[in-house]
């Protein structure tokens, strides 16, 4: 069973009860072990059917429904009273929420927002209270129910940003965001694993579990980001009448790093249209962010106007959490297949139940060694975890194991070599084939001297193991430098040796999509290669494509592209053997030149999304021809130099080339407006 992707609404008393009890056990589970049914997006779209249907039958509302609560009820609550209510935020999913938002921000002002509104990363951690005295770190208090938290002090001196002493002897309240960045999370599961503790599925779990864990027998430090301060024993701190703006910049001035300090920074805008725009140059950059975030904050920077606007019974009606798709999804572990790389080192792959991560469907995923799927007790049938960082290969992090099918069978580790079938090397927690890059060589080679890469006629088994175990060959570089004795001595014939000579010298000005598909990219065969080179026409800007440029090659879907892009980088000292004995490293011009007549005369243009209207199934190859038909030329990558960037609608989030199209001023037209300008070219 995986998680339902859709949640619809309940039709009936019978249906709601259920749907609360599910929430309810979710979020329980999730402040409790960690064990939730639901991963994050299925439980916000089983509270948004709860709310929809509560919102049509009030008079119904069970009195142990989540949707009114903060942490929906189930978040450990502490002894400790806040000061002020530590509130929640409502959400938006689209550029028409965060419109209709902000026209319910002017409908209870009575009148258009004049301060502006001031939008910051949306942290994906836990809220915390930090209480200073006189400039000393005196408690820390989990957000809890909102009206009381935990006491978590045992972290004092453990958060990066949140100094034990400020620089002024200030007696102020700071909140915001605790987490753990990635660099420090893995370092956590490092120290986790010294230890022989479990290790955490992902950031988030490691921050609330690490505020809860008061005996531990290391420290594991974290981060803090302020978002709001609140003055305590009628101190004054904050600058009279300050913005919201200027209140982090006191908390910044005093020591305490807020959310102005992260790579995204805060910026202050005058129209949601502006907004949205940051909303989108935000979400493009949450792949290369050093922590995790779900979403975008955005609220009104003056006050005055907050005070004005008002609070309703969980959030503030004067800001809103401006939500990303979720990274992680759970699904349902079919198998484990376990390959053989390059160097020898035998990699297990997860396959899976498809499941939608960050907008793209995963089959397959990551998992690191066999000791790090025992120590997370990886069991065939489990649910998991799967988590999509940015373009990263998507990774299973961690089994529910309060979802485990009864009688699941550990993951099956292999024997043997599962390409030679020889002995492993175990010495290391990554297991190697015994023979090392030896095990998958000769395969290599002799697929690298085949018809369609180098065409090496005669280069066949019987030689390519002389020349391997001879040891004057270990890679495809090593085949351009071998000399006529070499290859007589592997032969066995002079005469054979020079006509292998011959016909390796003769490769070294082969067409780049030869020499690229000779060497062995995973997933990269004839025609691939051919597109590959066809696009990129230099071995330099294959290397320089990012994921994110290689998926605008026909047929490289997500999951292949950050795979393509690791492998093409391992082979850089291949790649340098290659060009230091001169060969080719250039795709030649095709005949569908561009011409200096047509529409596109002398233009560049870039193609990015699926195309509609007209030029509906248009693939990358047929918007190549279309483009250069019309006299311009196709690029890979937006740049200074892009003319045009035709970009499908992507219905809310834009792509990385439209939010950098934008930045460069490129003009940027829908397939349909694009259609219109080549008419004469179609079809
Ligand atoms: S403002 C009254 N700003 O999101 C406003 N919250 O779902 C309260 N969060 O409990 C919060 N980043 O833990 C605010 N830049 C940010 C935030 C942020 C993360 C968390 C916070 C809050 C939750 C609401």
């Amino acid at each position: 069973m995986t998680t339902p992707a859709t949640e619809t609404a309940p039709s009936s008393p019978a249906e709601y009860e259920g749907a609360v009890g599910r929430a309810r056990e979710a979020a329980a589970a999730y402040y409790g072990d960690g064990g939730s049914p639901l991963d994050d997006a299925s439980y916000d779209e089983l509270l948004r059917a709860i709310e929809a249907w509560e919102k049509d039958h009030p008079e119904h509302v069970a009195a142990d429904s989540p949707t009114g609560k903060v942490g929906a009820g189930a978040a450990p609550v502490g002894d400790i009273a806040h000061t002020t209510r530590l509130l929640s935020l409502d959400n938006a999913f689209s550029p028409e929420n965060l419109l209709s938002w902000g026209a319910s921000v002017a409908r209870r002002l009575g009148r258009p927002v004049t301060g502006g509104w001031a939008i910051d990363l949306k942290l994906d951690g836990a809220a915390i209270a930090a209480r200073y005295r006189a400039g000393r770190l005196e408690r820390i208090i989990t957000r809890g129910n909102g009206t009381h938290g935990e006491d978590v002090s045992h972290v004092i001196g453990t958060i990066v940003g949140l100094p034990t002493r400020l620089d002024a002897p200030l007696t102020v309240e700071v909140r915001g965001e605790v987490l753990f960045s990635h660099e420090q999370f893995e370092d956590a599961n490092r120290v986790r694993a010294e230890h022989g503790a479990k290790l955490f599925p992902n950031p988030r779990n490691a921050t609330s579990g690490t505020l809860r864990a008061k005996n531990r027998p290391y420290e594991l430090p974290m981060t803090f980001f302020a978002y709001g301060a609140v003055e305590l024993e009628a101190e004054t701190f904050l600058p009279d009448g300050a913005t919201h703006a200027e209140i982090l910049q006191a908390v910044a001035d005093a020591g305490v790093q807020t959310t102005a300090d992260t790579p995204a920074g805060l910026h202050v805008f005058t129209t949601l249209a502006e907004v949205q725009q940051q909303v989108d140059v935000i979400a493009a950059r949450r792949p290369s962010l050093p922590f995790d975030i779900d979403g975008a904050v955005i609220r009104a920077n003056d006050t005055a106007e907050q005070s004005a606007v008002g609070v309703g019974s969980r959030f503030p009606h004067w800001a809103i959490a401006y939500k990303y798709p979720a990274v992680e999804r759970m699904t349902t572990l079919k198998r484990v297949t376990w390959e053989v790389g390059r160097t020898g080192v035998i990699a297990p792959t997860a396959e899976l139940e498809p499941v939608e991560v960050g907008g793209t469907i995963v089959t397959r995923a990551t998992l690191h060694n066999p000791a790090d799927i025992r120590r997370r007790d990886l069991r065939l049938g489990d649910h998991v975890t799967v988590r999509r960082a940015g373009d990263v290969i998507p990774q299973v992090q961690a089994p529910v194991v309060a979802l485990r099918p009864g009688g699941a069978e550990p993951v099956p580790l292999p024997e043997v070599c599962p390409n030679c079938g020889g002995e492993i090397n175990k010495a290391k927690e990554r297991w190697r084939c015994a023979k090392g890059s030896a095990c998958r060589l000769p395969a290599l080679i002799e697929y690298a001297a085949g018809r369609d890469q180098l065409d090496i006629e005669g280069l066949g088994t019987r030689y390519v193991k002389a020349l391997v175990e001879s040891g004057a060959v270990s890679d495809i570089g090593d085949l351009f430098t071998l000399t006529v004795e070499q290859l007589s001595a592997a032969s066995g014939s002079d005469k054979r040796g020079a006509k292998l000579a011959e016909q390796i010298a003769a490769a070294k000005s082969l067409p780049l999509n030869r020499i690229f598909c000779a060497l062995g990219i995973l997933g990269t065969g004839r025609s691939m290669s051919r597109r590959i080179a066809a696009y990129f026409r230099t071995m330099d800007a294959i290397r320089a494509a990012d994921a994110d440029a290689l998926r605008w090659v026909e047929g490289i879907g997500p999951e292949k592209a950050p795979v393509v892009v690791e492998q093409v980088a391992d082979m850089a000292p291949v790649i340098a053997k290659l060009v230091a004995a001169g060969v080719n490293m250039e795709e030649p011009e095709q005949d569908t030149e561009s011409s200096d007549e047509g529409p596109l005369a002398g233009k560049t243009v870039v193609v990015t999304g699926k195309m509609t209207d007209v030029l509906d199934g248009y693939g990358r190859n047929e918007m190549n021809e279309l483009i250069e038909k019309a006299g311009g030329r196709a690029g890979s990558s937006v740049n200074s130099k892009t003319d045009y960037l035709v970009a499908a609608e992507t219905g809310g989030k834009p792509s990385t080339k439209a939010v950098k199209a934008a930045a460069l001023g490129v003009t940027v037209l829908t397939p349909g407006a694009f259609a219109e300008l080549v008419a004469d070219f179609i079809g």
